[in-house]
């Protein structure tokens, strides 16, 4: 029914600047957004825990009714959308690294792909890469960091933050495009900016996955127009709080 909720999950707070663009994108939607903090990072976990953890959250969302699920999780993506998609009859959303996005930039491009340990060593990404890596030269670089600074609260440590990027950088040599390939990762696109030259772009998944998911309501005549509120849930109830702020930090970031 197009009255009925979206369901948004991640395995912590990242998913939180998909969210983020849904409110953008589909102001009138309700959401539930779903945070597995109690068992992040999914990123050194195996498939097979990743996939037990995404079908326990599913079956949670769809006893509540969610007319979609968005997994914004591109680990969790990589573990199991395959699976999911069989499961249950409701659209799953899922999302992988846009580097496709970041190839159609120009001829011959160089491009980092910041994401985590799992998405990069999976087979879903294998294939993406064998698509463009004979016209592109492309980094895998894997920023387990990144995803635990926001789980811990510090994104206010600046002069770290710095730190830390730098350190990623220099595994990414010199780059026409970073793709953002965590949900995590989106919230240090402001502080990642800064520390770039100014022809470098950001790329991230965030925009198409949500214009996927309006496309697909659209089709199945599921638009809702009179909702617009988030329920939120954690496996860390600790976490409620703090995904309120990361969901206001937000909206201070600057897209191109
Ligand atoms: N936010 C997740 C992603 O988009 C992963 C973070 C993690 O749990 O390792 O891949």
């Amino acid at each position: 029914m197009e009255n009925d909720p979206i369901g948004i999950f991640d395995s912590g707070l990242g998913g939180i600047s998909v969210l983020s663009v849904a409110k953008k994108v589909l102001p009138q939607e309700d959401f539930i957004f779903l945070g597995d903090s109690q068992y992040n990072p999914y990123g050194t976990k195996t498939k097979e825990e990743i996939t037990q953890r995404c079908i326990a959250i599913c079956d949670w969302f769809v006893a509540q009714h969610v007319k979609a699920i968005v997994i914004a999780c591109n680990t969790a993506t990589s573990a199991c959308v395959d699976v999911l998609r069989d499961r249950y009859e409701i659209p799953i959303i899922g999302m992988e690294p846009a580097l496709k996005v970041a190839c159609e930039k120009g001829p011959r491009q160089h491009i980092a792909v910041w994401a985590t340990e799992l998405t990069l060593k999976e087979q879903k990404f294998a294939r993406l890469m064998d698509r463009f890596d004979d016209e592109h030269t492309i980094y895998r670089v894997p920023c387990p960091q990144l995803v635990r600074i926001v789980e811990e609260d510090r994104l206010d440590q600046e002069t770290m933050i710095a730190r830390t990027l730098n350190e990623y950088l220099h595994q990414s040599p010199k780059v026409n495009s970073i793709v953002l390939g965590c949900t995590h990762f989106l919230f240090y696109r402001n502080a990642l900016k800064k520390l770039l030259p100014q022809d470098v772009h950001i790329v991230d998944g965030n925009w198409g996955t949500i214009r996927h998911l309006e496309d697909i309501l659209n089709q199945n005549g599921q638009l809702n127009d009179h909702g617009g509120g988030i329920v939120w849930k954690n496996t860390d109830p600790s976490k409620i709080e703090l995904s309120k702020r990361l969901l206001k930090r937000m909206e201070e970031i600057i897209w191109d």
